[in-house]
């Protein structure tokens, strides 16, 4: 796996059940932290791990995503006008000018491993990430999926990005067997989805970030239904696994999951803590509130 990671997968064709009423209209991915919906996150991210093309998987019923990082003449042109360069440069920036984005239709929600396979067709067989933008990842050196990248490239193998979580919540997530003991980095003995407390073989979950070989798509049209009924991305790893090496990758940054209100809260309040024009406020707020 010593070629460059180009391209980057982002399964985005979820409901969002969790923040139902909203997401009834609003894309969970276009919820903002602050002035930036969590997609732009993620494809910054993205983009800072030398990704060119984008690619989104999404619905029938999701065109929010698109239109977001699609040219709005009518308002640039309004700006423009106005003399807010400030602002232009805002809603012109989201996407470098050499990047692409590509969107696919996964037609039918058969889960995570189901709607990366959608990506089949564009990715090809070379190595590609995948970002899942509810795990938003915050650090100030490299993106998390430049440093698995990086990793991987030098190790040429798949990578998974892996986090410590209390035991009680292994049924939330993909879990991995391995001896991190050593350092950032190890191979992965097993990996099983969402196992029960009492059967999970560690405590170390994955979170949303995966530097993948092609080969994973044929593991995948070979992949049955598993937990819940859908067709899974772990369950292709762990087919993965048995012809070769893949490393659980405990990434520099911190983790909010906000695919929940508290990780989204969480997040919110970190990244206003940061932004030097609200975290005094922000601190003033949170002590007399507490
Ligand atoms: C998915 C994966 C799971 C992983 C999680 C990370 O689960 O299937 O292995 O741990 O993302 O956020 P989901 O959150 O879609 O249920």
């Amino acid at each position: 796996m010593s070629a460059p990671l180009r391209k980057v997968v982002f399964p985005v064709a979820g409901l969002g059940t969790r923040f139902l009423p909203a997401s009834k209209v609003v894309a969970k991915e276009m919820l903002p932290v602050l002035d930036k919906p969590l997609i732009q996150y993620a494809v910054d991210e993205a983009v800072d791990a030398g990704a060119d093309t984008l690619v989104f998987v999404t619905n029938r019923y999701k065109h929010a995503i698109a239109d977001y990082f699609d040219t709005a003449y009518e308002l640039e042109q309004k700006l423009e006008r106005s003399g807010k360069q400030e602002l232009l440069a805002a809603v012109r920036g989201l996407i470098p000018k050499h990047v692409r984005c590509v969107y696919v239709t996964q037609s039918e929600a058969l889960g995570l491993g189901h709607a990366v396979l959608c990506a089949k067709p564009v990715v090809g067989d070379e190595p590609f990430g995948v970002i899942l933008p509810d795990d938003l990842i915050w650090n100030r050196g490299a993106g998390a999926l430049r440093q698995m990248a990086q990793f991987a490239a030098n190790a040429e193998t798949g990578v998974i990005a892996v986090e410590e979580v209390p035991r009680e919540e292994t049924q939330k997530y993909g879990i991995v067997d391995a001896d991190m003991t050593a350092g950032r980095a190890a191979r992965v003995r097993h990996v099983v989805e969402k196992p029960k407390p009492e059967v999970a073989p560690s405590n170390l979950a994955i979170v949303g970030r995966y530097v993948l070989p092609g080969r994973i798509f044929e593991l995948l049209e070979k992949t049955k239904p598993g937990a819940g009924g859908e067709i899974q991305l772990t369950d292709a790893i762990a087919s993965l696994l048995r012809e070769g090496e893949v490393h659980a990758f405990r990434f520099e940054g911190t983790r909010f999951d906000c695919g929940s209100k508290l990780g989204l809260v969480k997040a919110t309040l970190h990244f206003a803590l940061q932004d030097p024009a609200l975290a005094q406020a922000t601190r003033a707020f949170v002590a007399a509130s507490s």
